[in-house]
């Protein structure tokens, strides 16, 4: 009877299809790669086409409203394939968030699921197979457990994520991750290297690691430091580059800076957001660090041997921010001389702390005060990436524009670097090349690859 056996074989393979789409930060991207692989170590097969797919998962930011209200527009859409026997499923910090209530609002969505639940996964997905509806994975944030799992589905094959930490404890007035995922945890540093080792037996030469607060480490295992695992991780043989972030300047120690010193393959760039300039709005938001104990950590930073690059995240708008407050920001800009800044408008958040406090600046003030630092920063940036002119630096291949003729790379800074060759093929992506640079412009270099 082997119609049957190969019909019934062919429908598994149809109904275990799966679509994910993924919004937010680098945690989510990271997440996503995990997803993929316990989905495809349960029999699913990814389809790039959500019509083709019998699972269709979202994985969702909430860290602004906007990021939130692109989830619901998105769910709206997905009413349309509603009755085509599909599945939905909605991940992710837009998940934690609203729990049940998504359920109400599309009731065609069978499971809902935060961070923290993911290596229930498996479970969930029998649950789903067998027919059953309003699945949730919600209780977990005040689990010990990390989503530490071996089937990640790595979307780049030279540069990969690894998770160190997850979670956050800072309860920073404004945002809303640790209540979306939850008690911060970190992965034990035996764990963190084997998997760094797997990633360069595979081919991998760039490690970024990642958390929300990847400097609070804490090694379960008790055995290294936040500074030990980053070198001992860039010590790996095949290993190349290693990034971190996020960092945050509460937890920035300065043995950190020192084993960028110590060890060649740590990447000489730290994003260290500081969110305002103004002592007094740093109070409000929680930091816990004042302008002056921010200043004293960039001052280490400069003092290393090789020169770090610097980037940034920075609020606008927060309540009670006036003009003096962002001009402290603008000269706090200037004068570390950031690389890279990220401006956002502040978004008053469900749960934090600062939902509280009137949202007293209106939109189009906050938009005006963002080009204010966009500008001022725009301007750092023209002097800043001027100072690499004439020099050699190794650029990673991370595509080509064909309509240039340009190879598009990074340095190991994190800068973009667009550059030609003399060589009739073009570099493949993940090679080394040392490029000089020709040309600079506030976000990006030019230059031309260097024959040796
Ligand atoms: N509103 C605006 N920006 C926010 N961020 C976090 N929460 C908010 C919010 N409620 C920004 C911070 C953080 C970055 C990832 O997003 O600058 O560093
Ligand atoms: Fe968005 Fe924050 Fe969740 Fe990342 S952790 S997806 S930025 S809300």
């Amino acid at each position: 009877m082997a119609a049957p056996a190969q019909s019934r074989r062919y429908t598994e393979i149809v109904t275990k299809t799966f679509y994910i789409e993924t919004f937010g930060c680098q945690m989510n991207a990271h997440d996503s790669e995990k997803v993929i692989g316990t989905l495809e170590h349960e029999g699913y097969m990814r389809v790039e086409d959500e019509a083709d797919a019998g699972l269709i998962l979202y994985n969702t930011c909430s860290i602004r409203d906007k990021a939130e209200q692109k989830v619901f527009h998105r769910l709206n859409e997905y009413k349309k394939l509603q009755g085509e026997g599909k599945k939905f499923a909605v991940l992710g910090c837009v998940a934690q968030q609203e729990g049940e209530k998504i359920f109400d609002r599309a009731p065609y969505v069978s499971l809902v699921s935060g961070s923290a639940s993911y290596r229930n996964l498996p479970e969930m997905l029998v649950r789903l197979e067998a027919g059953e509806s309003r699945i949730t994975g919600l209780d977990d944030r005040q689990t010990e457990e990390t989503f530490d799992t071996e089937f990640t589905s790595r979307t780049n094959p030279h540069r990969g994520y690894i998770t160190i930490v997850e979670g956050c404890d800072k309860f920073c007035a404004y945002c809303v991750v640790p209540y979306t995922r939850g008690k911060e945890r970190s992965r034990a540093s035996n764990s963190v290297l084997s998997e760094g080792r797997r990633m360069a037996d595979a081919g991998f030469t760039e490690i970024q690691l990642l958390g929300q607060n990847v400097n609070s480490y804490r090694d379960p295992s008790g055995k290294m430091s936040f500074a030990e695992l980053l070198a001992a991780v860039g010590e790996i043989a095949g290993i190349r580059r290693v990034r971190f972030t996020t960092s945050h300047p509460r937890d920035f120690t300065r043995d950190i800076v020192q084993a960028i010193d110590a060890v060649p393959t740590l990447c000489d760039h730290v994003h260290l957001p500081v969110q305002s300039g103004s002592t007094a709005i740093l109070k409000a938001m929680s930091r816990e660090y004042t302008r002056d104990w921010y200043l004293e950590r960039i001052a280490w930073i400069k003092g290393a041997k090789r020169e770090i690059s610097m980037t940034s995240d920075i609020i606008v708008g927060f309540p009670g921010e006036t003009e003096q407050d962002l001009e402290d920001t603008a000269t706090l800009l200037e004068e570390v001389g950031y690389d890279a800044v990220f401006c956002f408008k502040y978004s008053p958040r469900p749960n934090t702390p600062a939902i509280t406090m009137a949202d007293s600046i209106p939109d189009e003030e906050k938009a005006r005060r963002l080009q204010v630092l966009l500008e001022r920063q725009r301007e750092v940036q023209r002097k800043s990436y001027a100072r690499h002119l004439g020099q050699v630096m190794e650029v990673m291949v991370e595509g080509h524009n064909h309509a240039r003729n340009q190879v598009v790379g990074r340095s190991s800074q994190n800068k973009t670097v667009n550059f030609t060759t003399a060589q009739p093929i073009l570099p493949a992506m993940g090679n080394y090349l040392p490029v000089r640079i020709t040309q600079t412009f506030p976000n990006s270099l030019v230059g031309e690859a260097v024959t040796v």
